[in-house]
């Protein structure tokens, strides 16, 4: 399968699968699992906090970062498209009772700072207690401006607000200004990061903090029920995801380059080059093109895509320039044949 719908359906390499069956393991509730206890101090060593957590998911470690820098009645400000936001089923209302503010994201993804400042509420019982900024990067494929990490910090730090970064991409942010991870984490007091996409791990996800606020995410997670025991079965793997597959994404955003490049050639397919900075790729699609009809055509030979008037192609180490010239030829069959 060609599989275009996330960085998520990545397999495990071959040197991860090796490590799993070789991993010592413990138990992780305990805080026995050697595999486990390795990658946190890694990481934390790695971006210069005084702790990491392993996580079960990039959700998970976001909501953690928000149950332990918010108590209940506070609020965090975030993006209308931030995916701790929109895509996480609303664990912070839910099972964290704080508040989300979301504002409006600029085309380059970031949140105005005069809307940031508008946006934090007097102390007044009538008000949320706002305690946190929210970003994310990359968001929607796009990097974020470092003078605008900069600006948002210098912000937060004068208004009191702790600020976290949802990193899911991190690495890929990093990778396409060609700078190393630090330079973007050391805005936030707090960091998730996907070990599970295009970084390839099977499962998993980090969050680094300081020690106050890790000890706390670490309560948290048990709480919702995800203390996982030998886990260093997956933190082995999810190790060499931040040692050795960092700078192949250099690939996938070329890739990404190419497949925009193709698909804005073909007729009923637009694409906004501009937004193409990483691995994902949006394409409008005329209305004369039924898309759940080319998805379903295109399944039969192999290649997966969300169909909708707009498609998210991400590409990924499992897709090869090969695997994307693949598909814009069955693309253009399909189309010219209608
Ligand atoms: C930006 C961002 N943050 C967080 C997540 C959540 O990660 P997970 O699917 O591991 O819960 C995702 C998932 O796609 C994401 O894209």
């Amino acid at each position: 399968m060609i599989d275009f719908r996330s960085d998520t359906v990545t397999k495990p390499t071959a040197a991860m699968r090796a490590a799993i069956s070789q991993a010592e393991v413990g138990d992780d509730v305990y805080g026995d699992d050697p595999s486990v206890n390795y990658l946190e101090e890694m990481a934390a060593d790695m971006f210069g906090y005084d702790n990491a957590l392993f996580t079960s998911s990039g959700t998970q470690a976001n909501l953690l970062a928000l149950m332990a820098h918010c108590e209940r009645g506070d609020e965090y400000l975030c993006g209308q498209q931030a995916h701790n936001y929109k895509f996480e089923g609303g664990g912070a209302a839910v099972l964290g009772s704080i508040q989300p503010q979301p504002l409006t994201n600029q085309a380059d993804g970031s949140i105005l700072l005069s809307d940031i400042e508008a946006a934090i509420k007097p102390d007044d019982i009538h008000f949320a207690r706002t305690r946190l900024l929210s970003l994310e990067n990359t968001i929607g494929g796009k990097v974020v401006p470092q003078e605008y990490l900069a600006s948002a910090q210098a912000l937060a730090f004068e208004r009191g607000l702790k600020i976290h970064l949802d990193g899911a991409r991190v690495a890929n942010a990093a990778v396409a200004q060609n700078i190393p991870m630090t330079e973007i984490t050391q805005y936030f007091d707090s960091v998730s990061i996907c070990l599970s996409k295009g970084l390839c791990a099977p499962v998993g996800s980090i969050l680094l903090g300081d020690e106050r606020l890790i000890t706390k995410a670490r309560r948290w997670r048990k709480v919702l029920g995800g203390g996982m025991r030998q886990a260093g079965i997956l933190a082995s793997a999810a190790t060499l995801a931040l040692t050795e597959q960092v700078e192949r994404l250099a690939e996938d955003h070329d890739n990404a380059a190419y497949l925009a490049a193709e698909l804005a050639r073909i007729e009923g397919f637009e694409v906004d080059m501009s937004q193409v900075q990483t691995n994902m790729v949006f394409a409008a699609v005329c209305d004369k093109i039924d898309t759940k009809a080319l998805a379903l055509e295109l399944k039969a030979k192999g290649i997966l895509l969300s169909p909708g008037k707009t498609i998210r192609f991400v590409t990924h180490a499992d897709i090869s320039r090969a695997d994307i010239t693949c598909f814009i030829s069955e693309l253009k069959g399909l189309l010219v044949r209608g």
